[in-house]
């Protein structure tokens, strides 16, 4: 969090010309586009930064969620998130990430309501979906699935009009989740079920997953709104980060989600709980398990669901989704997985290579492990990530849609082609 002690300016002087320069620093930046001004000629086009990763710019202003990653600290609106996670539903913290405010009893009930009341989609949707090869992947399916809501929507390309964009952004929540289940029901080979206007919004999930016999035990319900509520927005992340690039083109909020699907689909992503449960498959058992971290450390395997950009401690969110691992194995009975996953987790932590780097567990080190318990394919954990993270793309959607100084976003480049140089006709190459 920016405080006023990192206010003030900051002077550079330009070695190429000597000249002297000051710019106020503001919330701990200086805007990049002051560095134009630094110029060794009249035509010269100004200094620019360069960071191909994103890696120390700061693309906006955002009141939704504060991420110190040093000190392991995530908290949505000013909550933090072990509290959200103990006390919240998920759809309580989807309010408070677009309201800016925790529901009061009556908002929260209709909310509630009015978002299980949209899980349906439209039968079109169905139809789409069937016409998938049977072995299609999940993501590809809901990522589709936000280009023909896209259509089905055409009143959503109204930006500016503010119950054109909440219906975008409610309808995103509530229809995600049954994209997702006709897309996994398609793989097992089975009908879509439709979604119960009284039950909750994730026993529906179970349930649309599942079949409508199946009843989830009261506690796995609950793990799965832990999960989801701990994906629920995670500040600039790679797909949240997209959503509002491709959202400043003022292009319509679900096909700006659904460019968020394609970003949470790479497995740096939202693909890293799958490729997690892959490793520890692969590592088989407890005692391969110092054999495969010198693979990781000579560097021909990667520790999947360790390290993050941000978090250089323990990840907050993996701290709460290993509590959640007891609860539902409890209802379960434990996955063989888990020893491997316990064990990995102890000798990294205990070794300099991954001490060093400052490599914890992040939240999909565990979090696959309670999707497969809860009987979800891994193919479609990647599906659960975008579930939950839905409601913090829209919410940072609409802050950015709200915020007067966001312009189209448009980097620019260090351009290192060729110099001009003439046509060659095709038959003198
Ligand atoms: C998340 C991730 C992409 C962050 O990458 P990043 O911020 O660019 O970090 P870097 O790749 O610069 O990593 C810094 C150092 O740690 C090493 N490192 C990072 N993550 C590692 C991992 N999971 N296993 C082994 N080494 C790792 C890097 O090789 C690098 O070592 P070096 O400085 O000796 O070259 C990266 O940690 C990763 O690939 N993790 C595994 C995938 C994953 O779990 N993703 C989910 C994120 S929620």
């Amino acid at each position: 969090m920016a405080t006023e002690a990192q206010d003030g300016t900051l002077t550079v002087t330009d070695n190429r010309t000597g000249t002297t320069y000051e710019f106020p620093i503001t919330d701990g930046t200086i805007r990049a586009t002051e560095l134009r001004n630094i110029k060794v000629s009249d035509d010269d086009f100004g200094l620019m930064t360069y960071d191909p990763a994103f890696m120390n710019t700061v693309s906006c202003r955002s009141a939704i969620t504060y991420l110190d990653g040093d000190n392991g600290v995530l908290r949505y609106r000013g909550y933090p998130i072990e509290q959200l996670a103990a006390k919240s539903t998920f759809l309580e913290v989807a309010w408070l990430l677009i309201h800016g405010e925790l529901p009061t009893t009556a908002e929260l009930a209709s909310f509630t309501e009015d978002i299980v009341g949209r899980m349906p989609v439209d039968p079109s949707i169905a139809a789409s979906i069937g016409a998938f090869h049977q072995d299609a992947h999940p993501m590809g399916v809901v990522e589709a699935g936000f280009g023909q809501l896209s259509t089905l929507y055409p009143e959503a390309k109204d930006v500016d009009s503010d119950p054109e964009r909440m219906d975008a952004l409610y309808n995103t929540i509530a229809k995600i989740p049954t994209i997702g289940a006709l897309a996994f029901r398609h793989n097992q080979g089975l009908d879509g079920v439709a979604p119960d206007p009284v039950l909750g919004y994730s026993t529906n999930i179970l349930k649309m997953f599942f079949g409508s016999d199946y009843e989830p035990d009261p506690r796995l319900v609950r793990a799965l709104e832990i999960l989801l509520i701990l994906h629920a927005d995670h500040e600039q992340n790679c797909s949240t980060s997209t959503v509002r690039v491709v959202g400043s083109s003022r292009v319509d909020p679900y096909s700006a989600v659904g460019a968020g699907v394609a970003a949470l689909y790479g497995p740096l992503h939202g693909g890293a709980n799958e490729a997690v449960l892959v490793m520890l498959r692969e590592i088989g058992s407890k005692d391969n398990v110092p054999a495969f971290v010198e693979k990781v450390k000579n560097r021909e395997a990667l520790l999947m669901g360790f390290g993050h950009r941000v978090y250089k401690n323990y990840d907050p969110r993996a701290t709460i989704i290993k509590k959640a691992c007891d609860d539902v194995f409890e209802v379960t009975g434990v996955n063989p997985l888990l020893e491997i996953a316990v064990e990995l987790e102890r000798t990294a932590l205990n070794d300099e290579f991954f001490v060093r780097r400052k490599l914890y567990p992040n939240v999909d080190f565990y979090s696959g492990l309670i999707y497969e318990a809860l009987g979800i394919p891994s193919d479609m954990f990647t599906v659960m990530f975008a579930v939950g993270r839905a409601p913090g793309w829209v919410a940072q959607w609409l802050e950015m849609i709200n915020d007067n100084e966001q312009k189209i976003s448009r980097p620019r480049q260090v351009y290192v082609g060729a110099d001009e140089r003439d046509y060659v006709e095709i038959e003198s190459r």
